[in-house]
């Protein structure tokens, strides 16, 4: 049994204490205006991390709700204890714990699980993406206009700067090209669904390391591609990330602002 395998039993765990804060009364604190915090981002975060520490102590522990820590360790594991805060607040069954594990600016492994949906995709370098224990696989949509996308807005938005511009334009360029597109709320989960099939692909600004770090090991291992806007090798530093099943990458790359 390697470590690797108490992962989906830690995210399991944590995700008692999610559920729980899923259905209860919530005390919200304010990141910004418009970005919460709920005491179930925090006891899940301390939760995975005990966890996490003493499964595998020679790894960095990088959480959303407690860490600065914007550098990228050799040994890293990344971790959002509410991935899709926003839709935990207001009953809307779209939000995860994501945990992905870096070795070396690569992903080696990653959780994600949503305890409300019962949905655990789990992938490991190498040996594939499954959901619930099951391999899982991009869809083969080869058009944008078969492909049903995914997108997110970043918090920056209520600054109408750069970022607000940047997703109205790609938004106004892909629109009208695709079978529609989604926002669901979590980033997490919309990788995930890139890596299901159930989106062919998914784009978004701003996101952080913990969004995405299990996220994109799933689209990897399913056979799928992740990039920056250029196309070229996404970074856990990168402000754009673009995800898909190989098959659409360069029209949705080339459509965005
Ligand atoms: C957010 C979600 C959302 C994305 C935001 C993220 P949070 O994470 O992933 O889908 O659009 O940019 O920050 O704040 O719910 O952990
Ligand atoms: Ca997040
Ligand atoms: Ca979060």
């Amino acid at each position: 049994m390697t470590p690797f395998d108490r992962l989906i039993a830690i995210a399991q765990e944590a995700g008692s204490l999610f559920l729980e804060g899923y259905h209860a009364q919530k005390e919200i604190t304010y990141k910004s205006d418009i970005d919460l915090v709920t005491q179930y981002d925090v006891a899940v975060e301390e939760k995975l991390k005990g966890l996490l520490g003493s499964t595998f102590p020679e790894y960095t522990l990088i959480g959303e709700e407690s860490s600065d820590d914007h550098t990228f360790p050799e040994k890293a594991i990344y971790i959002d204890p509410i991935d899709g805060t926003t839709n935990f607040v207001h009953g809307i069954p779209f939000c995860a714990i994501s945990i992905g594990i870096w070795e070396a600016q690569r992903p080696v492994a990653g959780v994600v699980y949503n305890p409300v949906l019962e949905e655990l995709f789990y992938a490991e370098a190498g040996k594939g993406a499954t959901l619930n224990g099951e391999p899982i696989h991009v869809d083969d949509a080869d058009t944008l206009t078969r492909s049903l996308l995914a997108t997110g807005f970043p918090y920056t938005k209520i600054e109408k700067g750069k970022d607000y511009e940047w997703v109205m334009q790609s938004m106004g360029n892909l629109l009208p090209l695709t079978r529609d597109i989604r926002r669901l709320g979590s980033a997490a989960i919309d990788l995930c669904y890139v890596a299901r099939g159930t989106f062919s692909g998914f784009y978004e600004i701003n996101l952080k390391p913990w969004d995405v770090a299990a996220g994109i090991l799933m689209v990897q291992e399913a056979g799928g591609t992740v990039s920056r806007a250029d196309g070229k090798p996404y970074t856990l530093d990168e402000r754009i990330i673009v995800a898909n099943n190989g098959k659409i990458h360069d029209d949705l790359v080339l459509n965005l602002a």
